[in-house]
């Protein structure tokens, strides 16, 4: 079993997707068609992957820098079959080989196994019933329902065009017999192109057994072709792991409305709310509840976390038991402790927030260290930039921030604290003090008039 090679045919130019990015690069949950199709071959753990790449190669190349693949360029594109020539000089002599399609992101590793498993002395070909065969190759079966050829549609008489059973691309057989074939197949056809599926005739001709495999699930050997291929695709993507989630016991408000582009981990009794996306990879424990319109990044969320609507969240891991939102923004490198509350309109950066403590509303902590039981009051801010350089600002246990302060970085607030609303701190606080640095003297002046409109 482990001796397969496994040949992804990705050199197509991808004209209809109107676009600068080679077609294989565009993405289904946020990951490059190919990948999904490299990630399928690396399950089937081959011997060796090659990639027959073409438009566009180097930025496919680069893309996929840290995988093990074996990159062939086939600079003209003359058909599926010319494409497999490419590759020959790199296939093992000993080995089968699968053959699969770069822009199929959805191809099915189970169906893949089931081909490779007949591959060591047969032919074995993915095909399946197209309701509308226009365009495909056509299997042409005997009467006893041996399979004798693909046809293309453009060189298919009427009769065969009539037959729905179509070749999705997706093929195993024996590198010997391979080299053979590949060796005989012409271009001398509708499309002056050299046709992989030419070789099914060949197998015949020669005696190996060829068979067809025939799948009931049409969106695994679907190919991109254009954007509103790409976006029924991303749908069915969504979908299959929205009902993988509920599978596992995920609460989802509407499987329709959430997005996955990377790994969801749930524990038990999380429940989502409508219209939230999940990026890279983000771990949500036990009872967590994440309200509708939140954008979640690379996230630990520990158990019983409430996150309310409309929060930003990336890069930042969050204790039990915290009250996150609404309109919260956590941006890279913040950690929150358990029973944190963060508020509305609150912005965190690379603050590490300890246990129990609060910022409710209308603030700015970044480059904070904040201890234990503080309060932020309303409309604090850290003022961690002079323009040029960052510094940290560090707010002890316990400590009390009146609403309106701004604390001027590098400073030091001192364990339980105050700081007078509205003060603007430039040095340490000292600890268990009240500190406060505002305008002296309220003043007010009886009698005096609002300015009234100028009338024209
Ligand atoms: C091919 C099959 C057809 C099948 C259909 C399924 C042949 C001759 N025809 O059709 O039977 O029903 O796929 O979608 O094989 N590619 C290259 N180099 C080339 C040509 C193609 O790498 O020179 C790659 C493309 O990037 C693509 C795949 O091969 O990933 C299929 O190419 P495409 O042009 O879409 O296939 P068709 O010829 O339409
Ligand atoms: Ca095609």
């Amino acid at each position: 079993m482990n001796k397969l090679n496994i040949v992804i045919l990705a050199a197509g130019k991808g004209t209809r997707m109107h676009s600068d990015l080679p077609k294989v690069l565009h993405t289904v949950g946020a990951k490059p068609i190919l990948g999904h199709v490299i990630d399928c071959a690396k399950a089937l753990q081959p011997k060796k992957i090659i990639v027959v790449y073409g438009f566009g190669g180097e930025r496919v190349k680069e893309a996929f820098s840290t995988e093990e693949i074996t990159w062939v360029n086939q600079a003209e594109q003359d058909g599926t079959g010319h494409a497999v020539q490419q590759a020959l000089p790199y296939l093992d002599a000993d080995a089968d080989t699968l053959i699969l399609l770069g822009d199929v992101p959805l191809v099915d590793v189970n169906a893949c196994k089931r081909l490779v498993a007949q591959a060591d002395n047969k032919l074995a070909i993915l095909s399946f019933n197209k309701a509308d065969p226009t365009g495909y190759g056509r299997i042409v079966r005997n009467v006893k329902g041996d399979v004798r050829a693909i046809v293309e549609h453009k060189d298919a008489t009427d009769e065969q065009r009539k037959i729905v059973e179509v070749n999705t691309g997706i093929m195993a057989m024996p590198n010997a017999q391979l080299k053979n074939w590949l060796s005989r197949i012409s271009n001398n056809n509708a499309q002056r192109e050299y046709y992989l599926t030419d070789i099914v005739a060949l197998a015949v001709a020669d005696e190996v057994g060829v068979v067809a495999e025939i799948t009931n699930d049409e969106w695994s050997v679907t190919g991109i072709n254009a954007k509103s291929d790409l976006a029924q695709i991303e749908r069915v993507y969504q979908t299959r792991i929205a009902q993988a989630l509920l599978q596992k016991g995920v609460t989802l408000k509407d499987p329709a409305r959430i997005d996955v582009r990377g790994d969801l981990q749930c524990g038990r009794d999380v429940e989502v709310d409508v219209n939230c996306v999940f990026e890279g990879n983000v771990s949500l424990g036990d009872r967590v509840t994440i309200g509708a319109h939140c954008v979640i990044k690379n996230a630990v969320i520990a158990t019983g976390t409430q996150i309310a609507p409309f929060t930003h969240i990336d890069d930042t891991a969050i204790g039990e038991n915290s009250r996150i939102g609404p309109f919260a923004r956590l941006r890279p490198g913040t950690t929150l402790a358990s029973d944190t509350h963060v508020g509305n309109f609150v912005e965190l950066k690379n603050a590490q927030v300890d246990v129990g403590s609060k910022i409710n509303h209308l603030s700015y902590v970044g480059d904070s260290t904040v201890g234990k039981s503080v309060n932020i009051g309303a409309g604090t801010i850290t003022c961690n930039y002079d323009g040029a350089n960052k510094f940290r600002t560090v707010i002890e246990d316990g400590a009390f921030i009146g609403s309106d302060s701004q604390l001027v970085a590098p400073i030091t607030i001192g364990k339980n604290a105050t700081i007078a609303a509205g003060s603007t701190i430039t040095k340490d606080a000292p600890a268990d003090a009240l500190t406060f640095c505002r305008a002296k003297d309220q003043k007010s002046i009886v009698g005096w008039k609002r300015p009234q409109k100028i009338k024209k």
